[in-house]
């Protein structure tokens, strides 16, 4: 007798068997498209990886910017095709690192950030008119971009030279990770005047990289994580079209961000469906013409809440399926995790074993070789119109509350995750969710685990630096320049990122920068109204 219907990640049916009947009136050629064609079901390119590898683009950053500094060239030289900056706390909320606050977190989860010095050792002996370079900063993204681009200029390398992206996502921060500093409107306001200053400047930097990826770490389903994200996404398209842009001349830098389960069949559909739906949407709601406006590209990293402590190397083979997933979901750049991640920071050998994997379904797999080999399957198929039917059924939601950022002031995103991840948990706990070495084949003891510790005189090396820093630079030119900004932010038509830029290149820091925008457009505190 056959196994009764398992469910999927997203609670949707896993048949044991599909068959022709599950595609009824299913058409290939209506229905599919072929690879690079609208709606980009099979990949946004016609040759995918058969004309270039996706970006091998590990994510790091910890300590000083000489030590990531370090930790990049390494990368590089091991094969690394994309670089991908970590930032610590302080920085990603827009503290320097000798503010009260910034205690005990400066270098910690990511490189410390204070100043376009530290930028500038940060990018030393790094060609960045030939690496793209992806930084997840969130609320002030605008300022990481900004000093980039001042490190990028004293290189004698134009905006229009550089390639690389900002997550600059703020939306996702409120719902899940946190990062936020500034209320959505004036957030909103930032993220429309730095998608048109790229547009201006630094026209091949992708502005925005719309995040699924900790809303599913937080407990969001596939079709939650997609339906979220492509809803935010939305409501950036809707801001920039408001601030008086038209949508093809932004859409083709938006990019995305998502990650990679376990789950394989079903991520590779929830791939399939994200970028069908974002096709539709971009041509049929907004008009876009530009093919480049319609293709959904993203980023994706292996799914580092699945990541176990006991019997660590068994996530060598999670992060190994999680990939293969990503692959053949068709991502255009690809973050493996470490196996030791779910201890501490990772090691040299970690790290290095993560981008091996990578490069082991690069160059020894047959998988690169063929575009979207799961078009046609009958189970494939059938998930990646089920996916989509129940993510648009989810954005109808949104929709109807107001769009994304009405329902994230209502909780209902928050509250839809937190229903998901307690479901998980529950499901762990009863052992119906099983978690190889952890509720099924454990060990009785566990064997040692040396993880990589931080140094802790990082902080006290950091905040010499920004003393000296203050000690050397022309306070008069730092203080004419945050008044600059401090207006531009003060009125509605001005782009804050010229005066933002030129207070950068006086060396004023990133916690006084953000200092002045938070006198001026107050902090955000989350209405306890919502819960
Ligand atoms: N045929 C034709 N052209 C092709 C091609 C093909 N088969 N394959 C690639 N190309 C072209 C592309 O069109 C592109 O050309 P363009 O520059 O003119 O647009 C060029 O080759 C480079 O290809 P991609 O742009 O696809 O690859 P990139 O790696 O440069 O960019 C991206 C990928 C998704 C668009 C970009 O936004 C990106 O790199 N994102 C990375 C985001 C990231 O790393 N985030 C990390 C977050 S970590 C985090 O938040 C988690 C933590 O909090 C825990």
């Amino acid at each position: 007798m056959a196994r009764p219907t398992a469910r999927t990640e997203s609670g949707l049916p896993l048949e044991p068997v599909y068959g022709p009947e599950d595609l009824t009136g299913w058409d290939p050629r209506t229905s599919l498209g072929r690879p690079g064609d609208y709606p980009f079901t099979r990949g946004i390119h016609p040759t995918m990886y058969t004309g270039r590898p996706w970006t091998m683009r590990q994510y790091a950053g910890f300590g000083t910017a000489a030590e990531s500094n370090a930790r990049y060239r390494a990368l590089i030289a091991g094969g690394g095709t994309g670089l991908s900056v970590a930032f610590d706390l302080p920085t990603q909320m827009g503290h320097d690192s000798d503010a009260p606050l910034a205690h005990g977190e400066v270098g910690k989860v990511g490189v410390a950030v204070d100043s376009v010095e530290d930028m500038r050792v940060l990018l030393a002996g790094i060609p960045l008119d030939r690496v793209s370079t992806s930084m997840t900063i969130n609320a002030p993204a605008a300022l990481l971009l900004l000093m980039y681009q001042l490190v990028a200029e004293e290189q004698g390398i134009s905006g229009a030279q550089l390639t690389g992206t900002v997550q600059n996502d703020v939306l996702k921060e409120y719902i899940a990770r946190g990062t936020y500093i500034f209320p959505p409107g004036p957030s909103l306001r930032l993220t429309a005047d730095t998608f048109r200053y790229c547009r201006e400047q630094i026209p091949r930097w992708n502005t925005i990289s719309v995040s699924g990826y900790h809303m599913a770490e937080a407990g969001a389903s596939p079709v939650q994580e997609i339906a979220f994200t492509l809803a935010d996404a939305i409501a950036y398209v809707r801001t920039a079209l408001a601030a008086g842009m038209a949508v093809d001349e932004f859409a083709p830098r938006l990019s995305f961000f998502f990650v990679a389960r376990t789950t394989l069949l079903e991520e590779v559909a929830k791939f399939r469906a994200a970028r069908r739906i974002w096709a539709r949407v971009m041509r049929e709601e907004f008009g876009a013409r530009d093919p480049k406006s319609l293709m959904l590209r993203f980023h994706t990293q292996t799914a580092g809440v699945q990541l176990t402590a006991q019997q660590p190397e068994l996530n060598l083979v999670r992060v190994g399926v999680q990939a293969l997933a990503a692959v053949l979901g068709g991502t255009q750049s690809l973050h493996t995790n470490s196996f030791d991640e779910a201890i501490a920071l990772p090691t040299e050998k970690a790290a290095r074993l993560a981008l091996r994997t990578q490069q082991v379904l690069a160059y020894e797999t047959d998988v690169p070789l063929t575009v979207d080999p799961f078009a046609g399957s009958y189970a494939v198929e059938r998930m990646t119109d089920e996916v989509e039917a129940a993510a648009l059924a989810l954005m109808r939601r949104i929709e109807d509350m107001g769009g994304a950022v009405a329902a994230i002031e209502a909780g209902f995103q928050k509250e839809e995750i937190e229903a998901s991840a307690y479901r998980i948990a529950r499901e762990q706990e009863s052992g119906e969710r099983i978690v190889v070495g952890v509720n099924r084949f454990a060990l009785e003891r566990e064997e040692p685990y040396e993880p990589l510790r931080v140094d802790p005189a990082i902080e006290a090396r950091q905040c010499a630096a920004l003393a000296r820093l203050r000690a050397e630079r022309d306070a008069g030119a730092v203080s004419a320049a945050l008044a600059a900004l401090r207006a531009a932010a003060a009125g509605t038509r001005e782009n804050v990122l010229p005066p933002m830029k030129e207070a950068l290149r006086a060396r004023a820091t990133v916690g006084e920068v953000c200092g002045v925008l938070r006198e001026v457009w107050g902090g955000y505190e989350p209405s306890r109204s919502a819960h």
